[in-house]
């Protein structure tokens, strides 16, 4: 299979098509803003461009959050991802094509492409027995009981007749072609990291299941559907054109494929960098040109996602300091490959420090200067003196670094090195004074002065702008339109970006007004954008705790249009139904294998018998507010039994359940309380507050490996003390025979702080 040399002439960009089992948060809306960035620029070097972008909508996983919201897979689908198209068009990117793996285009292409496998022996029917994570929608090898180990959740264990794929035939063919194109994949960690994959030894990949519907069907055995990555992945080519017989389709299939770029987040490399070009590989479709992949963005401390629920929403950003701000921010801070944090304060310092404060304030100083001594109208600089040919060497270095910088993706380094021009530039005009003559400087000369001082720092600003657009496409209008050069989309049109260079600037233009770019962001901006992701947090609790299963009222997510009613609404309903869910868990293998000894008998605090009634299954241990505080522990209260309690616990009205505020927390820290050897200290996140809990449980759970899981908590439990310790809360858990306690735990991701009713 070729890799044919980059083509200068056009450029197919694509991100991931995105889950729609959670809505939108900066994670993904990096990587689209970065592809946004990205083409931007392509179009503005006038190269045809092609940015696609869409969501991810069958599979396992979204089927179960249909369910467990009460909704059809395609009603719950079109409601997320039109949340998805709703921001990116909120945030301005521009993309030119938005597929949804549902829409029949998508359909016919990918059974085209199944088909194609199968025809040229590729596919083959087997049948396979082992992990799956529902999570991850991955085929995990191991004994029952193994984690994903990419996500570290639960696998379920599958046992279905199966398409396979021979992923096995492609093991030396991939590592050649590697080998031949050495820029296929990056970053470098990335390459290795896959390299490595495919040298371990490559096994045959099932493409297809039969244990659930919400897919497309394998053309001609209608009981399977394609398998979601062989299907999500196919996208990119269905986006095009492939699989139809429409010619108009079929060109621009030709035309754009292979693609040039696909970007992507590090954890999904494999789908892309091996079962991708081996598919490809196998239907002898060319492969694309480069996979390339953003690290993380990390939020306090861990990956910014749902199921961690640390995410920030893009909108929290756009609505307080504008999407250029975010755009600046994720493309100066963070190197592009790798990791990179984000936080409210890192975000106003960059905001304050490079776009108020250096930018912005460069651009108003000039403008108005220029309206204020020139009536607006850019006048003749004249002769150059060493300053100014100092400030165009300048310029004329910051052009030649950008762009390869730029288009190497260290956007940060491009960044770095434009804004030393910015500096420099504001360096100049203070060295110069334009704003103040001294009384041995005659007035003539002064006007030259400012004359040639204006003009040239106006051209060094026109030269940051037009290099800045991709990145900062709103403000850069802005500024292009102060100095006099018009509509900066139609400058883009015109291919602008391919002949930056000093002297664009004509004497006689009239500049506009000004007006201003970046204000100052005060000290509140931080907490302003706190108070609207707590909000956003607290309105989702609210769903929660207010939607009743069997409520109506809830309300639907039957659009894109409605999107934060759809979102509480499905939040809610989730959240309830995975009590339900719960039962599931109990019913089974617990969700996390405790591997402990169960040794003694352990007798643990009174269960709370509302949570009883609510959440435990009738023929199983009950589940517990439970094992908290071990008799040896207790300060206060009777001892009692699990099994003492079920099924014989008198009933008890909805009165007495709602008392009881259940809330899922995760844990933070868990550790050992010296000299008590049934205690572990637990620092516990709700979401909305932190708070310490002592727990019974440490002959059962090594605290090590608590440290991230999600838990239910009683959050309303009066505060006491024990060793000293203030504890503040309780867990839940299931007590089994012998009294050994089993956590209980959510198989679906579910937000912190969500209310259990
Ligand atoms: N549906 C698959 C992709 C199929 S592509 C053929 C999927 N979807 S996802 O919703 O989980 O989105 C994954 C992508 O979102 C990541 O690959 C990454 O591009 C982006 N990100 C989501 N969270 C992110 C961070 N916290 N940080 C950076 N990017 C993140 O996987």
């Amino acid at each position: 299979m070729t890799n044919p040399a980059a083509n200068s002439e056009r450029f197919y960009l694509t991100t991931p098509i995105y889950y729609v089992n959670a809505r939108p948060h900066l994670g993904h809306a990096y990587s689209t803003i970065v592809c946004d960035a990205i083409a931007r620029r392509k179009r503005a070097l006038g190269i045809e461009t092609r940015f696609l972008t869409g969501t991810d909508e069958h599979g396992q996983k979204i089927e179960r959050s249909a369910a467990l919201a009460g909704r059809t897979p395609l009603e719950f689908a079109t409601a997320i991802s039109g949340e998805f198209r709703g921001l990116w068009d909120q945030l301005g990117l521009t993309y030119d094509d938005f597929i949804r793996t549902t829409e029949d285009r998508h359909k016919r292409g990918t059974q085209r492409l199944f088909a194609e496998l199968r025809d040229k022996g590729f596919i083959y029917k087997g049948s396979y027995t082992g992990q799956y994570c529902v999570s991850d929608e991955l085929y995990v090898d191991g004994p029952p009981g193994t984690v994903c180990p990419d996500c570290g959740r639960a696998t379920e264990t599958v046992s279905e007749e199966n398409y396979f794929f021979k992923l096995s035939a492609f093991e030396r063919k991939l590592l050649e072609f590697y080998e031949a194109n050495p820029n296929f994949m990056g970053p470098e960690s990335t390459r290795r990291e896959v390299i490595s994959f495919v040298r371990s030894g490559l096994k045959d990949l099932s493409v297809s299941r039969t244990s659930f519907s919400w897919g497309i069907p394998v053309p001609g055995d209608e009981k399977h559907v394609i398998y979601v990555w062989l299907d999500a992945l196919a996208n990119y080519i269905t986006a095009l054109g492939y699989g139809s017989d429409n010619p108009e389709e079929q060109a621009r299939f030709k035309k754009f494929w292979p693609a040039d770029m696909h970007l992507i987040g590090k954890e999904i490399s494999r789908f892309h960098c091996v079962y991708w070009p081996a598919f490809l590989m196998a239907a002898g479709i060319p492969l694309p040109r480069s996979v390339k992949a953003n690290g993380w963005l990390l939020f306090d401390q861990g990956k910014m996602s749902k199921s961690r629920g640390n995410i920030v929403r893009a909108e929290t950003v756009h609505t307080v300091l504008g999407s250029d701000a975010l755009r600046y921010f994720l493309l100066r801070e963070i190197p592009f490959g790798q990791d990179g944090s984000f936080s409210f304060d890192a975000l106003v310092q960059r905001y304050n420090g490079d776009l108020a404060n250096g930018y912005g304030n460069l651009v108003s100083r000039v403008v108005n200067m220029m309206h204020k001594y020139f009536g607006g109208v850019l006048p003749e600089a004249g002769p150059e003196t060493p300053a100014e040919s100092a400030l165009r060497e300048s310029a004329v270095r910051a052009i030649a670094a950008f762009g390869p910088e730029f288009d190497a993706l260290n956007f940060s380094e491009s960044l770095k090195s434009l804004w030393t021009l910015v500096a420099e530039t504001d360096g100049y005009l203070t060295a110069n004074a334009p704003w103040k003559r001294p009384t041995d400087r005659p007035e003539a000369e002064h006007v030259a002065l400012q004359a040639r001082v204006l003009a040239t720092a106006a051209e060094a600003i026109r030269i940051i702008t037009a290099l800045v657009y991709p990145i900062l496409p709103d403000s850069a209008a802005k500024v292009w339109l102060q100095l006099g050069q018009g509509e900066i989309a139609v400058a883009a049109n015109n291919a602008f970006l391919t002949n930056v260079s000093w002297g664009g600037l004509k004497a006689g233009t009239k500049f506009a007004e000004p007006a201003p770019l970046f204000p100052r962001a005060e000290k509140d901006a931080v907490e302003r954008m706190q108070n609207i992701e707590d909000q956003n947090s607290k309105s989702v609790i609210e769903a929660a705790s207010t939607c009743g299963a069997a409520s109506a009222t809830c309300g639907g997510a039957s659009g894109g249009s409605d999107a934060k009613t759809g979102e509480n609404a499905i939040k809610g309903e989730a959240t309830l139904s995975k009590l339900k869910d719960q039962k599931t868990t109990c019913d089974n293998a617990p969700v996390d294998s405790v591997g402990d000894d169960f040794g003694e008998a352990q007798a643990y605090e009174t269960v709370a018998q509302t949570a009883q009634q609510t959440l435990a299954h009738p023929q199983v241990a009950p589940l517990q507010v439970a094992h908290t505080i071990p008799a040896s522990e207790q300060h206060t209260g009777p001892m009692q039994p699990a099994e003492e309690q079920s099924p014989v616990s008198p009933q008890i009205t909805i009165d007495d359940v709602i008392k009881v505020d259940l809330r899922v927390a995760q844990i933070l820290v868990a550790e050992r309380v010296p000299k008590a050897d049934k205690l572990l200290r637990l620092e516990v996140d709700l979401g909305y507050e932190k708070r310490q809990i002592l727990a019974g449980i440490a002959q059962y759970y090594e605290p090590e490996k608590l440290v991230g899981r999600k838990i239910v908590i009683v959050a309303n439990l009066a505060p006491r003390k024990m060793r000293g310790l203030e504890s503040n809360g309780m867990l839940l858990a299931a007590s089994l025979e012998g009294g050994s306690p089993v956590l209980a735990g959510f198989l679906e991701d579910v937000p912190l702080g969500a209310r259990l009713k």
